[in-house]
């Protein structure tokens, strides 16, 4: 870490992988977490909480792989207060370079009555426990006091100053269900601050939920407080409302440095690719109007902002899009590149490929390059993510439409199952209904279809079509993704990759052989 010694360091714990994958909807695969872990560590944030080991044993197994991959970043696995969550949460994090075991129990009057059954007396007990427990694993041990903005603040006091004693070298002040506002939130940090002894050697931390909108609000007034470490996600992903926002808490400490004087080790450079590689990955959009990362956040479109930043761009503009990686690099590739250009491009967009996936890759790019004549970053996002291998149950071979508006929709398609061609024909309402009604034929599945979306990367109608779709299962969501120039073969591609990350998450992990899959998901 390389802070500047005149400014406060503010830590920056990153729970995209753990809060923000609790979002509906927002579930990857150990394949696409470790991808997001990849950038979260250029992106340069200090703690990476990569899941909650004991939630599922793909959460487990995506925790471990990112413990043993990822070097120079902290790696953190959540733990409820119990003996068994803390050993799960430890074998997975003592892979990594700098393990940290985040442990929690609520400490509100209404969690412990009506949720955990438990006294005061019982909870303080159990909560120094466990923090001695996890610390008999690791160094790095942060306790949270779950609720803790509608905690008595002279119980959550006494709480700190016991887990403190029992080892806990961070500790962690959520706003669970985003209940605090700003003045208050600095009041009590403050306290907690001033006040619980043996703090002064401690990292003091905040986790603000978003549920008034509030989140980042919060989490800056608990850094005026004293606070020297935030919890967040990228793109506010979390909990019902979310988390909030890491973009927008490490801008506001760059952009107001003569209110906070603090800063961060983020690479704010990096910011719009992280925002657009969660987006990708979880096919859950940011709205236009979001702060830092929206379509809109630096579209200029009243005459009179227009002539303004034409005279001086200080008149509208209070940072430029380039500080936040959205540098208009116009054009970079296209049919008449060749691979060295194209090697050179992933480098520079941070994929750190073998030889042999650069080859796959290439040709994508190539085949994409007949159809498409600009080739932007984010197509070359798209093949990279398309390139990532998963076991396939389902291949798409064959694709072909009739419609119009004088005929009803009829599609024919051919899918590899298992690798036997087989060949199905559907009448559907509109083009991707007649597929997707072939696909079903094809597979047997009857998984509703709960959330289809089409978006043109780069908006034009010579753009590749970006298509996520998200099928249900008994509660569980599977979302694909697919981009391609034609937006019924995206359609029946991310349809096909869905159902792909559906048959391998209910076959029984243990009966699919390595060689078989390389992936396991999770719920
Ligand atoms: O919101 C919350 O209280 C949490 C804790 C587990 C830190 O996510
Ligand atoms: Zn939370």
């Amino acid at each position: 870490m390389d802070y500047d010694k005149n400014k406060r360091a503010i830590r920056i714990f990153d729970t995209t992988l753990r809060d923000g994958e609790q979002s509906p909807g927002a579930s990857m695969n150990i394949e696409e977490k470790l991808n997001l872990a990849r950038q979260l560590a250029r992106l340069g944030v200090d703690t990476i909480e990569a899941g909650f080991p004991i939630a599922s044993d793909g959460d487990f197994e995506a925790v471990k792989a990112i413990a043993q991959e990822i070097k120079n970043v902290e790696i953190a696995g959540l733990a409820r207060a119990n003996e068994k969550d803390i050993y799960r949460a430890y074998s997975a994090v003592k892979f990594a370079e700098k393990p940290v075991i985040h442990t929690f129990i609520a400490t509100s009057d209404v969690h412990l009555k009506y949720k955990l059954k438990i006294t005061r007396e019982t909870l303080l007990e159990k909560a120094a426990n466990m923090v001695r427990y996890a610390k008999s694993f690791v160094e790095e041990v942060e306790f949270s006091a779950e609720d803790a903005s509608r905690t008595d603040l002279d119980f959550l006091k006494i709480v700190l100053e016991e887990v403190i004693k029992a080892g806990a070298t961070r500790l962690n002040i959520p706003d669970t269900v985003g209940y605090a506002t700003p003045f208050e939130f600095y009041n009590f940090i403050k306290d907690v601050k001033t006040k619980v002894k043996g703090i002064e050697n401690i990292i003091l931390s905040v986790h603000c939920h978003n549920d008034l909108g509030l989140g980042t609000a919060n989490s800056l007034s608990a850094i005026l407080a004293g606070a020297n470490q935030i919890e967040c996600t990228i793109n506010g992903i979390g909990e019902r409302a979310g988390n909030a926002a890491l973009e927008e808490i490490v801008m506001a400490l760059n952009v107001r440095k003569d209110i906070y004087n603090a800063e961060t080790n983020i690479k704010t450079s990096e910011l719009y690719r992280t925002s657009q590689l969660l987006t990708y990955t979880t096919g859950i959009s940011v709205q236009p109007n979001k702060a830092i990362v929206g379509k809109n956040a630096f579209a200029h479109e009243a005459g009179i902002h227009q002539d303004g930043i034409l005279k001086e761009k200080t008149t509208y503009e209070i940072m430029t899009p380039e500080l936040v990686g959205r540098q208009s690099n116009e054009l970079v590739l296209g049919k008449h590149s060749g691979k060295h250009a194209f090697k050179e491009r992933l480098e520079s967009l941070g994929y750190l490929l073998s030889e042999d996936e650069i080859d796959k890759a290439f040709i994508k790019f190539k085949a994409l390059a007949d159809r498409k004549k600009d080739i932007y970053d984010e197509d070359i996002d798209s093949l990279v993510a398309k390139n990532s291998k998963h076991f396939e149950k389902y291949e798409l071979k064959y694709v072909n439409v009739v419609c119009g508006d004088t005929v009803t929709p009829l599609a024919m398609v051919k899918v590899a199952v298992d690798g036997d061609l087989k060949t199905s024909s559907e009448w559907g309402n509109g083009p991707v209904d007649a597929v997707y009604n072939s696909i079903r034929k094809i597979t047997g599945s009857n998984c509703a279809v709960i959330g289809y979306e089409v978006k043109s990367i780069r908006g034009t109608t010579q753009a590749q079509g970006d298509v996520s779709v998200t099928i249900e299962d008994a509660n569980i969501h599977f979302t694909g993704r697919s981009a391609h120039t034609d937006i019924v073969v995206a359609s029946a591609k991310a349809y096909i990759n869905c159902l792909n990350k559906h048959y391998v998450y209910n076959k029984n992990l243990e009966n699919i052989s390595e060689k078989e899959c390389d992936s396991v998901y999770r719920a």
